[in-house]
């Protein structure tokens, strides 16, 4: 096909390659200039005329939770050539837990701001993303959200599950509790490094309901994954037909104009908050959507959150909260089933990817079948959703606890700090044989929020003193500004709003001080009188952490509070649209 400057002039709105056209303040030229560069690879008009489909590519060699990236990104273009699109990928950051310093969720926000101005500044009709580990699936969501753009979101998908002398073990639940053992001289040195061997047993994500199977669930529940996305293992067959059929949907979607704000609604929202109780999901998942709908002028309201959690059982049974795993629950029909239990509770006539609503897609998958990894809605692994919100003078800003993690007799528990000032404090004093602890203490650790460590680091699962562990405590109260993995497990506050880094309550929080934790009453505060904190305060004012330059100052100057999402204030959307959920 034959085109000149004056035809292009008349096509509007631009697609396909003719989108965001480099500015050389002559249109056709920039057009003619884009061709001559892409027929360089080998292109043909024939192809460059098709919708374009952006494929974000987060596979690195620091990422072993992406490493079945090469397989998907090939199926991924199958489905979209099979629907007549032409697939573009291209290189992304990927954040893997274990690979970045401080902390992942310090490079959360930057991730997301790469993929926002890559989708806005490459030709792209629609856009498949890729991820899968912890930050990896926020931070697409988070740009994407803010690109407007039609997206759908791949997950790469969990590991397999290893076995560790005929135990069956699986990344990361069954290595914190393998570290205990091994702390506590449950085990030897030997064993400790025969079971690392063990604990992932092939590439994707960890396979209990931490944050990343949290995120891909909650993908799912909002939408963004065609159905069935959340569950299948890394490397399965199963897990590349979803590729495909990902691929085929975007460019779909790409013709029909189905945008991500038309998916990303606060019924979406909802369905994803009720999901993200009833799985007993990652703690995390709270600050990664209330920083996703931040980017669509939406505030994730925690006592409405509380409220719905009041009549959300726990379904799923999963580690950390149960037993399974999330091979296990794609054998026992992954999403879909926990939704079907959940029908009376959801909006169905939330927008999926798909261009049908949440309902119609339920519908479509059929009956269920006899399985026992989710529980009927009458017979709950846990009464009540996983997480609970606590407020207190402790934590005027709100705090959290996943429950059904905790242990039963902690969580009504008066007792006295014990306290830590940061990372470093505990790291150096914790297993101290003169440390002034025993079991019925609260341990507090100060400044791991976000701007006090920065990053708001998984620290806030703070380690049992080494001589009460060897005394066979297994857990105790323990208080922080900071998050915890979702396969941590305990009586574990997090997320204390406002942080110690910038004045927060917390911040002056002496040990001897005596806290109360009550979650039946959603409760936590500290028994110490106003007049005191105040006394406190004045005798020693906080000077908020600054930096001299680049992204560190860029994050201590704009990051928000865990209630925002953690988020920078500068990318949340410029418009208020209300809370969710209702
Ligand atoms: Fe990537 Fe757990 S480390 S999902």
């Amino acid at each position: 096909m034959t085109t000149t400057p004056k035809d292009d002039k008349k096509t509007a709105p631009p697609t396909g390659m003719k989108k965001g056209l480099t500015s050389y303040g002559d249109a056709g030229f920039s057009l003619f200039l884009r061709k001559a560069f892409i027929k360089g690879a080998g292109y043909t008009d024939t192809a460059l005329d098709r919708p374009v489909i952006g494929i974000t590519n987060t596979g690195s060699a620091y990422n072993p939770c992406h490493g079945n990236m090469p397989q998907l990104i090939e199926a991924v273009k199958r489905g979209i050539m099979l629907a007549g699109g032409l697939p573009m990928d291209f290189p992304t950051i990927s954040v893997h837990e274990s690979f970045a310093a401080p902390t992942s969720m310090y490079l959360r926000n930057l991730m997301s701001m790469d993929t926002e101005e890559m989708l806005l500044a490459q030709p792209m009709d629609a856009v498949v993303l890729i991820g899968g580990c912890d930050k990896t699936v926020p931070a697409q969501l988070m740009g994407a959200a803010s690109a407007g753009l039609p997206a759908i979101q791949l997950i790469t998908g969990s590991m397999l599950t290893g076995s560790h002398r005929s135990e069956r073990v699986g990344a990361c639940t069954d290595c914190r509790r393998y570290w205990a053992k091994f702390r506590a001289e449950e085990i030897s040195a030997e064993e400790k490094d025969e079971v690392n061997n063990q604990l992932v047993a092939s590439v994707g994500t960890c396979s209990v309901m931490g944050t990343a199977s949290t995120m891909a669930c909650i993908a799912e529940a909002l939408g963004m994954t065609v159905p069935g996305g959340a569950s299948p293992p890394a490397v399965t067959a199963d897990r590349i037909r979803i590729a495909e059929e990902t691929g085929a949907r975007a460019v779909q979607m790409a013709i029909d104009g189905l945008t991500i704000d038309k998916v990303l609604t606060p019924a979406a929202f909802e369905n994803a908050l009720r999901v993200l109780l009833a799985i007993g999901g990652s703690t995390n998942g709270i600050v990664h959507l209330a920083a996703i709908a931040g980017r669509l002028g939406l505030d994730i309201d925690l006592p409405a959150l509380d409220r719905m959690g009041r009549d959300t059982p726990v379904l799923l049974d999963l580690k950390p909260s149960g037993q399974h795993y999330m091979e296990d629950f794609h054998h026992a029909g992954g999403m879909a089933t926990l939704l079907r239990e959940l029908k009376p509770l959801l909006n169905l006539d939330a927008m999926t990817v798909t261009g049908r609503t949440l309902g119609e897609e339920l519908e479509a998958q059929g009956p269920g079948f006899k399985q026992d990894v989710v529980r009927p809605f009458d017979k709950p692994i846990f009464p009540q959703g996983g997480i609970a919100v606590l407020y207190g003078n402790l934590a005027p800003g709100g705090a959290i606890i996943k429950q059904s993690a905790a242990d039963a007799k902690l969580m009504e528990h008066e007792g006295r700090a014990v306290v830590f000032e940061n990372a470093a404090d505990l790291a150096n004093r914790v297993d101290d044989p003169d440390l002034d602890v025993t079991a019925d203490d609260i341990l507090v650790l100060k400044n791991i929020g976000p701007k006090g460590a920065p990053g708001m680091p998984e620290a806030g699962y703070l380690p049992i003193p080494i001589k009460l562990a060897r005394a066979g405590v297994k857990d105790m109260v323990r208080i922080s500004d900071g998050r915890m993995s979702g396969t941590g497990y305990g009586t574990i506050v997090l997320h204390v709003t406002p942080e110690s880094a910038v004045g927060g309550p917390l911040a002056y929080v002496r040990s001897g001080d005596r806290i109360r934790l009550s979650v039946k009453n959603r409760e936590i505060s500290l028994l110490v009188s106003a007049e005191e904190l105040a006394q406190r305060a004045l005798v020693n004012p906080i000077v908020e952490p600054t930096a001299a330059r680049g992204y560190k100052k860029l994050f201590l100057q704009t990051v928000t509070q865990a209630d925002k999402g953690v988020d920078f204030d500068f990318l949340r959307g410029a418009q208020s649209k209300g809370k969710t959920p209702r």
